[in-house]
């Protein structure tokens, strides 16, 4: 399978995927080009939120380059974002409207606002002329019906947009069932954007589903593929330029990560709690590793779960993520 055209774009996970994971995973794996960093939120009367503007500040941003994205349904206050962001440097843009969450969705953000496209279409019509940075967009299929991608992508065409990053499913749906490829296919014939996929890239089989089924989508997202399996791009781009044992890498990561998070999470319980995080999805690709998890994830305290990673890690399981 030739690799040499394909983009490998990190998905934003909030509470994952920020500047501290971006630059440690880079440090220790390959093969993902670009990431695209979990939403800021606008906010009223034109405020802006520093620390989350930290996590896409380009100085902070060397090892992975990254592409903000906004969570937001008023175009002043989506405009004052965008050009704070355009001036830090940032020359493209990412709007979320997939967010499926239906705290975030009942005021019509996110994926909220898929079943109001003339309400979409007026928000770029204020939006695009406006900002100097170059606009995707981040979508589902609809909010709650497959169907609703439809006037979705005919409203679509009337805007100039740089891409579309579709992840097939309803917003509804959040994470259940499978993404929906025929959809997805007949989204991409039915727009003249460019798309980028997005949904359930586990492993390399899941990942040349789809490049064989899209020849012509060279660009593609992955998320939870990530977490669970931190070695995922460079077995995609066959860029393996390590030859360290998979099972030490994975340790230096875990350890860098966090000694990083160690720097910026004041209690230890936090720090914890957000290591436990990343064990949810990594935990379970170590074969036979239910019990041995379940001990990291009871960890109350930050000794504890440095204890029992360590065991964890002693055990020298074979790491295997799971299709
Ligand atoms: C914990 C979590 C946090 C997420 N945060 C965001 C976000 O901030 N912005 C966004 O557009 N999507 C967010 N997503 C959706 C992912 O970017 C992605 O679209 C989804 O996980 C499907 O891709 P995957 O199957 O490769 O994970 C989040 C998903 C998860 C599971």
């Amino acid at each position: 399978m030739n690799t040499d055209n394909i983009v490998i774009i990190l998905a934003p996970l909030q509470g994952f995927t920020d500047v501290t994971f971006r630059n440690v995973w880079a440090r220790h794996f390959f093969g993902i080009d670009e990431a695209m960093a979990p939403f800021i939120s606008t906010m009223g009367q034109q405020r802006l939120k520093p620390t989350r503007l930290k996590d896409v500040a380009p100085e902070n941003n060397r090892q992975l380059p990254v592409i903000p994205q906004i969570l937001g349904n008023v175009s002043a206050d989506f405009i004052f974002l965008a050009r704070h962001l355009y001036e830090m440097g940032h020359r493209r843009i990412n709007w979320n409207l997939g967010c499926p969450h239906s705290k975030i969705a009942k005021k019509h953000r996110g994926s909220g606002l898929l079943p109001y496209p003339a309400k979409i279409d007026e928000l770029l019509g204020q939006i695009i002329p406006n900002i100097s940075a170059s606009l995707s967009v981040k979508i589902r299929l609809g909010r709650r019906s497959k169907d609703e991608i439809y006037s979705l992508l005919a409203m679509f065409e009337r805007h100039s947009l740089e891409g579309i990053i579709l992840h097939p499913r309803t917003g509804i749906q959040m994470y259940e069932g499978t993404s929906d490829h025929d959809a997805f296919e007949k989204a991409i014939q039915s727009s003249r954007h460019t798309f980028t996929y997005n949904g359930d890239i586990i492993d390399l089989a899941s990942f040349k589903k789809v490049r064989d089924r899209f020849p012509n989508i060279n660009q593609f997202m992955i998320g939870r593929g990530i977490l669970s399996n931190p070695f995922l791009a460079e077995e995609i781009k066959q860029t393996q330029k390590n030859s360290t044992p998979r099972i030490e890498r994975l340790k230096g990561f875990h350890d860098d990560l966090l000694a990083e998070y160690d720097k910026i999470f004041s209690g230890p319980a936090h720090l914890a709690s957000r290591m436990k995080g990343f064990w949810n999805y990594m935990g379970p690709s170590f074969q036979e590793s239910e019990k041995p998890l379940k001990q990291i994830l009871k960890a109350t305290s930050l000794p504890a779960y440095s204890d029992r990673v360590e065991a964890f890690f002693d055990q020298n399981l074979e790491f295997l993520p799971k299709p």
